[in-house]
């Protein structure tokens, strides 16, 4: 039986428009229901703005956006029923003076929830999200930064919405957080099915994604699931990496004439992944090549090619804007 897949998140050619600067200059992506969709981009690209369309609080000038299958522009009052969204900067969202459980009695209220529904949800999600029953009744301006990252997240998903919309919750956080943050969000998204769209700066959130969305000056640049993205280097998914003695101009300059090298990327201090088609059948010449031009090498393998050196090769470059999304 072929899955039916719903889509959740339907965004279609979105401009916004502030005075004469485009901010969003035509952006399309969609997300299934329950998928993990990563929003990245540099500062100032537009992620804020997308999520912010959204979640009903600003109209596009052009463009449409759907969640759960309503307009959003058209159905405002119940698109903030269905989104949860937790701010880029969280503690302008947080009573610093009360703990978890009493941050939630005030937004839940915000819902029209009664206070015991309010208490069990909040229960559930801080559960999930590893909060005992003393950090749950601790003020929030005695928890730990990732701590208080979690509290915001269950303030959003208070409500029990199916889309959980996030800005940058990882910024700020030393990696190990980082982490642990993303597997809490990973775990809502088992145990409740919730729908995310997670915005970062950071290329690290791209293991935790089912499909990502590469936002550059208002456009999407690439758009696809990571794997997807991947497979379209040459060597599909594989690379050849390089261990060499040493690593300068010169030595990068000869290797980019290696026959068919398209692409190189950096993997470490002194190892370079040349992304090659047919890495396993290149590998002989490219040894050859390397004889030939007296470049010393330490190892040469076959490898996995992961976000990192897609990102840094940045192959759609070439191919001018704009993806055509399916
Ligand atoms: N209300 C506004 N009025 C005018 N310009 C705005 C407004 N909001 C955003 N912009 C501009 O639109 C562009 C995109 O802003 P946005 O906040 O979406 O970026 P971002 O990708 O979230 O950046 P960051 O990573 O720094 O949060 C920026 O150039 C910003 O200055
Ligand atoms: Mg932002």
């Amino acid at each position: 039986m072929v899955e039916k897949r719903v889509k959740e998140i339907v965004v279609e050619d979105l401009k916004v428009a502030f005075g004469d600067f485009y901010a969003l200059k035509g952006v399309s992506f969609f997300a299934n229901k329950g998928e993990f969709l990563g929003i990245i981009g540099a500062s100032g690209a537009g992620k804020t703005t997308v999520l912010r369309v959204l979640t009903g609080q600003l109209s596009p000038t052009d463009g449409r956006a759907f969640v759960g299958g309503m307009d959003v522009t058209k159905k405002k009052d119940l698109i903030s029923l269905l989104v949860g969204y937790v701010p880029q900067l969280e503690h302008i969202s947080l009573y610093y003076d009360f703990s978890a459980l009493q941050n939630a009695q005030f937004f839940g209220r915000l819902f029209g929830m009664r206070p015991k529904e309010i208490e069990e949800r909040a229960r559930q999600v801080l559960t999930i999200l590893g909060f005992d029953e003393e950090l749950m009744t601790k003020d929030v301006d005695k928890l730990s930064g990732g701590e208080r990252k979690r509290v915001s997240i269950s303030l959003g998903m208070i409500h029990d919405p199916p889309v959980l919309l996030l800005d940058e919750p990882t910024t700020g956080l030393d990696a190990h957080l980082r982490h642990e943050t993303l597997n809490y969000l990973k775990e809502l998204n088992f145990e409740l099915g919730t729908t995310q769209v997670i915005i970062s700066h950071d290329l690290e959130i791209v293991d935790y994604c089912t499909r990502v969305v590469l936002l550059e000056n208002g456009y999407v640049s690439q758009f696809g699931t990571p794997e997807d993205l991947i497979s379209t280097l040459p060597g599909q998914g594989e690379s050849l990496k390089v261990v060499l003695q040493s690593m300068s101009r010169p030595v990068l300059d000869k290797l980019s004439k290696i026959e068919g090298v398209e692409y190189m990327a950096r993997s470490g201090r002194n190892a370079l992944k040349l992304f090659i088609d047919e890495p396993a059948e290149h590998m002989l010449p490219v040894v050859q090549e390397l004889n030939e031009l007296e470049l010393p090498y330490e190892e040469i393998s076959i490898v996995e090619a992961d976000f990192f050196d897609y990102f840094q090769v940045k192959p759609w470059k070439e191919k001018g804007k704009g993806v055509v999304v399916p």
